[in-house]
């Protein structure tokens, strides 16, 4: 690996303000809510209790849309049958968010007394829950986190779709490993007839790419990018924290996401595949944010969010605590990129947009 170093980690503990700034997930969870509902009314009925996993669950609403409809599928279907459900996610996931909401009145917990929650903490690439247990699994916008934080040199960019050489190949590797491994986890977990459903953000073939592929939110990443290279140039930011920076995600085309489906033997022995593709976002697929485009300040407040709500954790730790001897320090500059980055969004608006296309892949237990 050369002067290329893998680093382990967790990249994204500590999601900031999540459940204010995640309607590009929830657009996903409603999507997918017909779906779920009919795979669980397609079901046999469990030998003992009905398990519900959502496999990287974050901190609320949107894990609790998601299971809402195989809940009411499960109780439409097997009015006797008692419920499970398990959130799964690490550690650092805010739980006590989590289960507030799940017991408050827009939660499930009121819909039947049959109805146990549980929590899974630790990594979706280990056992989350018994063998054989689980009738639905889900996994939404979670999948494409990787199972560590990667430092590696990568100057130009600080995220995977514009790697290139050893670099790309290298964090290729690691993607599809990954993916071989999460998929092999919920073989295990999944019970024979049960369903695995996950949703995520995926990339789409593009000549005109450096890669030949567009990833989802190719934007967002090249604005943080740019705000960080300026900092660089005025003196706030090293050039080597930059130049070994990436986020720990790979978005996987609908090719990359059967490829260990039909290469991985014990993979093609557990699973059917119902379904696997990358489409546009049914709404919003060109810009998350669209319906703000006629005001800068609302725009870029949007996209500083969205941005703070998936990446804060990841930037403070892998990107600017090396360039701090304190905490304070540590927040002023997290306040100074916010900052910058709000005036980059007014300045350049949709030239940075976040684009959306879903890859979603549903494979039954066999
Ligand atoms: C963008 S949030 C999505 C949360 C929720 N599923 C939703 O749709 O809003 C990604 C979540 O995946 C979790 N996650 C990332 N890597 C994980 C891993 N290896 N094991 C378990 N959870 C993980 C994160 O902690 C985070 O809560």
């Amino acid at each position: 690996m050369s002067d290329q170093q893998v680093q382990s980690g967790k990249s994204t503990e500590g999601m900031v303000d999540y459940n204010e700034n995640s309607s590009a997930q929830l657009q996903l969870v409603r999507l997918l809510s017909p779906l779920v509902r009919d795979l669980v009314s397609s079901m046999d009925e469990p030998e003992t209790e009905f398990k519900i996993v959502d496999y990287g669950c974050g901190p609320g609403v949107n894990s609790i849309e998601v299971v809402k409809p195989a809940i009411e599928a499960c109780l439409e279907k097997f009015s006797n049958s008692p419920i499970v459900v398990c959130h799964s996610d690490q550690v650092g996931n805010d739980w006590n968010t989590l289960f507030e909401l799940v017991e408050g009145p827009t939660g499930y917990t009121h819909i039947s007394k049959n109805i146990r929650t549980t929590a899974a903490i630790g990594s979706f690439y280990n056992p989350v829950t018994s063998a054989a247990s689980v009738s639905i699994g889900t996994c939404i916008f979670a999948s494409h986190w990787l199972s560590q934080g990667i430092q590696l040199n990568s100057p130009g960019t600080i995220w995977f779709a514009d790697l290139q050489g050893d670099a790309r190949q290298i964090v290729d590797g690691i993607a599809q490993n990954d993916w071989t491994l999460f998929l092999l986890q919920r073989a295990q977990e999944l019970r024979s007839g049960g369903y695995l459903v996950v949703g995520t953000l995926g990339s789409v073939p593009d000549p005109s790419e450096k890669n030949g592929i567009a990833a989802s939110g190719r934007g967002i990443y090249r604005a943080i990018q740019a705000v960080a290279k300026a900092m660089i140039d005025d003196g706030l930011i090293s050039h080597e924290s930059l130049g070994s920076f990436l986020f720990s995600l790979w978005f996987m085309t609908e090719a990359e996401a059967k490829y260990a489906l039909e290469q991985n033997d014990d993979l093609r022995d557990a699973f059917e595949i119902c379904q696997i593709n990358v489409k546009p976002a049914p709404i919003k697929a060109d810009d998350i944010f669209k319906e703000h485009i006629d005001d800068p300040d609302t725009y870029a407040e949007k996209y500083v969010g969205y941005t703070q709500a998936f990446a804060d954790s990841t930037l403070r730790t892998q990107l600017f605590s090396p360039n701090c001897d304190s905490a304070e320090m540590l927040d002023q500059l997290m306040a100074e990129f916010y900052s910058r980055l709000a005036r980059f969004y007014e300045a350049e608006t949709s030239k940075y947009a976040c684009e959306v296309w879903h890859l979603v892949v549903v494979l039954r237990r066999k």
